[in-house]
């Protein structure tokens, strides 16, 4: 049998606080104007105190299951993009298993920065498809705001803390319609580790560490390599990038999303954007765009969707299902 993943339900969440624009000038030297003129930010969330990014992986999972009509106890595969694990081990995915009460399967988690969700994404339609696992849940979380250094304006501004999840179930091709992943694309080039990464870690400096990036670097490389990734995904599936319904990218800055949509023509109505309210929730940021877009009504179950991320290591890539 030939199978396919197919979306079968979306769900996000996001932690209470805001923190605006008005805020972050009042500790570091910036302002609303610098920030919103140079990403679109306006505010962004953080998680409270003993919120940790499981509990904010399960809250978008629960909501994720609901709206797929399914049980934890359907579910027998857990994957989960994250950089703020809740610890350095065991994977966060096994904490949420537990806290999901799912009962069996495999669940791990996939460290690719802000290109987590597209990586989790891939690997979780390639384990679908071998037929080994039937339902995934596939999850991107962040508390970013725990590796920040608030003293660095020139990365503190950008951050936010959310979690998205998405339900994919493996289904026979004949009986699925057009609908389910259709094609995916990834890269790292790790020549530019230095771009963008934390200055801390188990094995080298025994600290967590913070968020250290050379924004500028990383910016003259996202349009082009973000756009190669979406142009690769096309040509996969046999179809124009134009020709997507919606364009759901993750939430970086807004210069980014302009420049790929006027990069690959695509038609601005469709971009789904959600940064001016939550900044870059890096893994969490896709599903938290795609899921705001499904509950305001504008994606339907059979468009056609984009998505696309650009993250340290660099990595990146896109991916293009049939929602
Ligand atoms: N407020 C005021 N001024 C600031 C701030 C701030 N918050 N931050 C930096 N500046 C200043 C700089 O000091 C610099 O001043 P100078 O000219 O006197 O030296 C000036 O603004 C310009 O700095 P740039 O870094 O060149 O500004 P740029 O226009 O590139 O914008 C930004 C910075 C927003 C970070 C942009 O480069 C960007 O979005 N880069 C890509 C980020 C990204 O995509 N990351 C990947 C995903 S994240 C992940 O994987 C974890």
């Amino acid at each position: 049998m030939n199978l396919k993943s197919v979306l079968a339900g979306a769900g996000s969440y996001l932690p209470g606080n805001v923190l605006s624009n008005a805020d972050l000038a009042a500790r570091v030297d910036t302002s609303d104007e610098w920030i919103r003129a140079r990403t679109g930010i306006k505010s962004r969330r953080i998680a409270g105190e003993g919120e940790f990014t499981s509990d904010l992986a399960v809250a978008a999972a629960r909501k994720a299951l609901d709206s797929a009509g399914k049980d934890p106890s359907d579910v027998d595969l857990v994957i989960l993009a994250t950089t703020t694990p809740d610890k350095t081990f065991p994977a966060t995915a096994a904490i949420v298993q537990a806290k999901l009460g799912v009962p069996a399967g495999a669940a791990f988690d996939v460290q690719a920065v802000c290109s987590g969700f597209v990586y989790a994404l891939t690997t979780a339609d390639k384990f679908l498809r071998t037929g080994d696992h039937k339902c995934a849940l596939v999850i991107g979380a962040e508390t970013f705001s725990r590796i920040i250094d608030w003293e660095d304006r020139s990365t503190c501004v950008l951050f936010g803390d959310g979690a998205g999840a998405w339900v994919l179930e493996a289904q026979d091709a004949e009986k699925s319609g057009d609908r389910g992943v259709i094609a995916t694309e990834l890269q790292c080039d790790g020549r530019f580790t230095d771009y963008l990464h934390v200055d801390g870690g188990v094995s080298s400096t025994g600290t967590v560490g913070h968020v250290r990036m050379q924004g500028n670097k990383v910016f003259r490389q996202a349009i082009e390599r973000i756009s190669d990734a979406m142009i690769a995904v096309a040509r996969k599936a046999g179809i124009a990038p134009s020709a997507i319904d919606w364009f759901v990218p993750h939430q970086a800055n807004e210069r980014i999303i302009h420049g790929v949509v006027e990069r690959l023509n695509l038609p601005s109505d469709r971009v789904v954007s959600t940064i001016a309210e939550q900044g870059n929730t890096s893994a969490a940021s896709i599903p938290l765009a795609f899921d705001a877009a499904v509950r305001d009504g504008r994606i339907k179950p059979g468009d056609l969707v984009m998505i696309e991320a650009m993250g340290g290591g660099l990595t990146w890539g896109a991916a293009l299902l049939r929602a």
